[in-house]
This record gives C-alpha cells, structure tokens and sequence, in this order.
C-alpha cells in the first residue's frame, strides 16, 4: 500500500494547474485545495468594499483586518464539481471574473494575508493525501511535499486558453486584454518580496505548450508512482 502524497503544484497562471490537480485528486481519491482561489476570495470581499480601486486606492489596512474573520472553505457539489465559499456564500463564479483577476495580485503580496492562508491551506493538507495548487505551495505551504510540479507554457498559448474559459463562462474579453493581464500577474507574483513564484530546486518542470492533456495526465502518474516507490 502506497502512503498518501502530499503532491504540490506551482506555475504560471493559466497553465492548467487547476485542471490537473482535479485531475489528480480524482484519481486518486485525494483532497484538492485551489489555493488561488482564495486569494481570489480575499480580493472579491475587498473590491465588495470598495478597498481596491483604481480611483481610490487601496485601503490595506481594512483588507488585513477583514482577513481574520473570513471563512473560506471549498465544497463538492452533486456533479462533483469543487465550489469555493465565503462566509458560507458560494463564489465561485464572481471569483474567475476579469475584475477579480486585475485586483488579486496586490491582496496576495500583503504578508499578513499570505500568513493568514498559508496557515488555512496548511491546515487543509494536514493529513497528506492532499493536491494543492498555486505558486508558493512547493516552496513555501509544503517544503516537505513528496512531489512537486513546476507548471509553464507559452503566453500565446495560456492566453488563448484562458480566453476560452473566458468566452465558455460568457465574458467577452479580447486575447490582448487576456495576455496583459496574465503577464502583469506572473510580473507581479515572480517580484513581489514575499514568496515570489519560483520553482523548488527539487521540482520536475512541466512545459505543457505542446503537449496534450491526457499525455501529460500519463507523465504525471508516471512521477507519482516513481515517487511511491521510493518512499516504499
Ligand atoms: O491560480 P489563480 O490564477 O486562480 O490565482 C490567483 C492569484 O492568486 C494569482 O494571480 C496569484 C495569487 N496566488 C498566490 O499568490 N499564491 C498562491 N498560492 C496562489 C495564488
């Protein structure tokens, strides 16, 4: 009987971390924690109270204040599909809008609101059995974790991906709009002083630009069950 991985997987954003890590977690009957996610549920509580805008500035204080109190928990619903929620209200879909995306990045460089989740997320893998997601999770959430992944691809290539998700959830938003918006956030999470995106020395990189996903799905097993093996 093989122990149950911790299985960390960092990356670019739009490289189809998420969609592995289901993946995974499915197949193996692990836990899947979208660490993103809640980034992006600090972002939408903040933009709810008008302390990120453009106009206004942000208003940083309020934001890591609020953060002691909030309640992010992931639940799968019937068709199996995993829901975030704050303070028990569903966001999943207010969270994957552009206007969240363009505001993320500065709640997730405040230090005390990466203590903060690092500290829940750490909570959620605990137990190990656990796939989790995002860009500090092999370095920073799980330095310990048996096998970590180090996601790229092409920003052509992550843009048009992400245009489609885009498109497929009804919001209109041109590839240039997509691209810029993806770029500044990978500028900003690889540069921001605490935990920046970085691949773990020990990570295996996995360029998916031309790749298909069920070859890199069989890549991924093929590392698992390496990984199991040695721990034997
Ligand atoms: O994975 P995502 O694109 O949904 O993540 C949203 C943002 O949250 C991303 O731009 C960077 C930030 N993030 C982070 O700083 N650390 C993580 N572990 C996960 C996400």
């Amino acid at each position: 009987m093989y122990k149950p991985l911790t299985i960390a997987i960092d990356g670019h954003s739009s490289t189809g971390k998420s969609t592995l890590a289901k993946q995974l977690a499915m197949e193996l009957s692990y836990v899947y924690v979208d660490s993103g996610a809640m980034y992006r549920a600090v972002a939408l509580y903040a933009l709810r109270n008008g302390w990120v805008s453009k106009e206004h500035g942000c208003q940083d204080d309020a934001i890591i204040e609020a953060i002691k109190g909030l309640i992010i928990t992931f639940e799968i619903d019937s068709t199996g599909k995993n829901n975030t929620y704050l303070n028990g209200e569903c966001i999943e879909e207010q969270i994957r809008t552009m206007e969240v995306s363009n505001v993320v990045s500065h709640v997730a460089k405040l230090v005390p609101v990466r203590r903060r989740l690092v500290a829940l997320q750490q909570a959620m893998g605990q137990q190990g059995g656990v796939v989790m997601d995002g860009r500090d999770i092999g370095t920073v959430v799980f330095p310990d974790a048996e096998l970590k992944i180090f996601m790229t691809a092409s920003d052509m290539i992550r843009a048009q991906r992400r245009k489609s998700e885009l498109d497929s959830s009804g919001q209109e938003h041109s590839v240039m709009e997509v691209l810029q918006n993806l770029k500044s956030r990978d500028k900003a999470d690889m540069e921001r002083s605490d935990s920046p995106l970085v691949a773990a020395d020990d990570a295996k990189i996995l360029d998916n630009s031309a790749i298909s996903r069920p070859a890199q799905f069989d890549v991924v097993l093929k590392w698992i069950k390496e990984t199991s093996k040695k721990l034997l």
